[in-house]
């Protein structure tokens, strides 16, 4: 098996990362600038890949060098503050930016250029914070307006790749203990990461544009 992980030198991303090669797949991981324990993994590594500029997705893209997938993770995202009261456009525009459009255009790129094919699975790592169904106390407009605009862009992308044989799905990893959440959290990132690897192994074609819990409930949008 060969795995893609966007955005893995910490947290969710570094710990998929983390299990995959330990269970000897063969891993390519990206990262902005600092690689943290990325390097001690002994996988190959993508530097440069901020997915929300042109040139970071260029980076990936030449990084990966005509190889193709048969998973992608886009784990790559941020968390900032935005309650009624405190909203800027820089802080929406941000998140938008970074956790929506640039798993897009990350994802449009891999697509062009056959870094999947048929047989491929792409999870993109939303939030259940991005359901509109399921939430019940308001509040992280940026956040959860980013990630719903992720889910959106997840959906369309599972329509379009479905007839070339491509599974696309939204990953809510639970509540984690990370740097997003200052170590706050209900579960361990390796609790996590075991969670969505079982769900992206078995994923088949037909469960692709669904949204799915790491602890393998399924979401409402
Ligand atoms: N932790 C939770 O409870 C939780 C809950 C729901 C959803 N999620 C989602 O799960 C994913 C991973 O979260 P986490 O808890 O592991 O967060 P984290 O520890 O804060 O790590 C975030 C990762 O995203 C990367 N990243 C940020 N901006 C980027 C950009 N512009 N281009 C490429 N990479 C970028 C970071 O790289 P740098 O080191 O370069 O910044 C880092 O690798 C995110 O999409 C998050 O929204 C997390």
């Amino acid at each position: 098996m060969t795995t893609l992980v966007i955005g893995a030198n910490r947290g969710i991303g570094l710990e998929i990362a983390k299990q995959l090669s330990d269970r000897g797949d063969e891993v390519v991981a990206t990262y902005r600038s600092n690689p943290g324990e990325l390097n001690e993994l002994g996988v190959d590594t993508i530097e440069g890949v901020d997915v929300r500029t042109d040139e970071g997705v260029r980076n990936l893209i030449e990084g990966i060098d005509g190889q193709t997938f048969d998973t992608v993770y886009v784990v790559a995202g941020v968390l900032k503050g935005s309650g009624l009261g405190h909203l800027d456009f820089d802080t929406i525009r941000d998140l938008f930016d970074i956790n929506a459009v640039g798993p897009l255009k990350t994802t449009e790129a891999l697509v062009k250029a056959k870094a999947v094919t048929e047989g491929s699975k792409i999870g993109l790592l939303t939030s259940r914070m991005g359901s509109i169904a399921d939430n019940t106390s308001g509040g992280s407009y940026a956040y959860r307006m980013s990630k719903a605009a992720l889910n959106c862009a997840g959906k369309s992308l599972a329509m379009d790749l479905q007839d070339d044989g491509v599974a696309v799905v939204l990953l809510h990893p639970g509540w984690v203990r990370t740097d997003m959440t200052n170590n706050n959290g209900l579960i361990d990132v390796d609790a996590s990461a075991e969670g969505l690897i079982r769900r992206m192994d078995s994923l088949t074609l037909e469960e692709t544009g669904t949204f799915w819990h790491t602890n393998g409930e399924e979401l409402p949008w």
